[in-house]
């Protein structure tokens, strides 16, 4: 998969949502490529097998784990000072950590889970590990969105969905069009730096997406994966924006199939993506300081 020339060695990659799906294959390519590659997941023994599966593929690879459960700010925060007490720096952070969840259901920080997990974890460890990125020659983020954020807009009046009917698909979608908007405001705010931010669609990917939430939901994605391509096809973009030279300077991007596309008219808004961040910082009391 991908192209080899598309070394990594010496480079040190962490990828999140990496015991399944998409962020495992990423994982496995960077350390085919010669990554050192730390993946991070919440629950021990899955954490562990992905690793070992990752090593037996990747038998020169170079793979680390680290435990969180990105729902929750504070393991959010013990992660990044982990990270850092362990490694001298971030050369590629991959925010693949990402899921629907059928029913509104709260973060151990009282925030609705969706936005917990896929808008406002990436936020926050990415800003935490800001030093880290620094510290490298060139560093890239690499966000893994959806477009399901099309049709999408930010309900800044109510992002803790806490009115009116809660429709998954569409909480969704909001958070993939925040991991977008993010992307683009933050490669603004490091355009000074040798730091790259991009975003990408990975396709309709044949994984566990979806399936935690049991019953009919189930059966649904389990239904639609034959039209789904394989996670080692879904994880493509991904890995290419986190390995290829060819995009080491590319930055504030939306990316499909490898190609950098347009995402939704609504993700170009500057002062909504200025407003993201804020409510953003408010929500995750982060400030420049950490
Ligand atoms: N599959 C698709 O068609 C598709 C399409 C567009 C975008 N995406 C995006 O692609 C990304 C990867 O999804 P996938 O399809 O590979 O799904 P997946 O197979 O369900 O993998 C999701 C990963 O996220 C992890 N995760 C979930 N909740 C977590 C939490 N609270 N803390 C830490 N890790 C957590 C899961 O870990 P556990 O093993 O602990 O559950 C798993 O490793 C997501 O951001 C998703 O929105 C997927």
């Amino acid at each position: 998969m991908g192209d080899s020339a598309d070394k990594m060695d010496g480079k040190i990659v962490l990828v999140t949502g990496a015991t399944n799906g998409i962020g495992q294959i990423t994982a496995r390519e960077l350390a085919l490529r010669g990554a050192t590659v730390i993946i991070v997941g919440r629950d021990t023994s899955r954490i562990q097998f992905a690793a070992e599966k990752i090593r037996s593929t990747a038998p020169s690879g170079k793979v680390h784990t680290l435990m969180a459960d990105l729902s929750s700010q504070a393991q959010i925060r013990r992660l990044a000072e982990e990270f850092q007490t362990q490694f001298p720096r971030l050369d590629v952070l991959v925010n693949n950590a990402g899921a629907i969840f059928a029913r509104r259901q709260v973060s151990v920080d009282g925030i609705e889970m969706t936005l917990a997990l896929n808008h406002l974890a990436p936020f926050l460890l990415t800003n935490l590990l800001l030093d880290a990125l620094k510290a490298s020659d060139h560093a890239r983020v690499v966000t893994v969105a959806s477009a399901a954020h099309i049709g999408m807009r930010v309900p800044f009046n109510d992002l803790n969905h806490e009115q009116g009917c809660y429709r998954s698909f569409v909480v969704y979608g909001q958070t993939k069009l925040m991991n977008i908007m993010f992307s683009y405001e933050l490669a603004r705010r490091l355009a000074g730096d040798a730091i790259t931010v991009n975003a990408l669609h990975p396709g309709f990917v044949a994984t566990n997406f979806g399936k935690s939430n049991g019953g009919w939901w189930n059966m649904m994605f389990t239904l639609a994966q034959p039209f789904a391509i394989s996670p080692e096809q879904g994880a493509q973009t991904s890995v290419y924006l986190a390995s290829a030279p060819e995009v080491a300077m590319v930055t504030g991007k939306y990316f499909a199939r490898r190609k950098a596309v347009k995402s939704s008219s609504v993700s170009y808004d500057r002062e909504a993506q200025r407003r993201l961040w804020i409510a953003s910082a408010k929500l995750t009391d982060y400030s420049a300081n950490g």
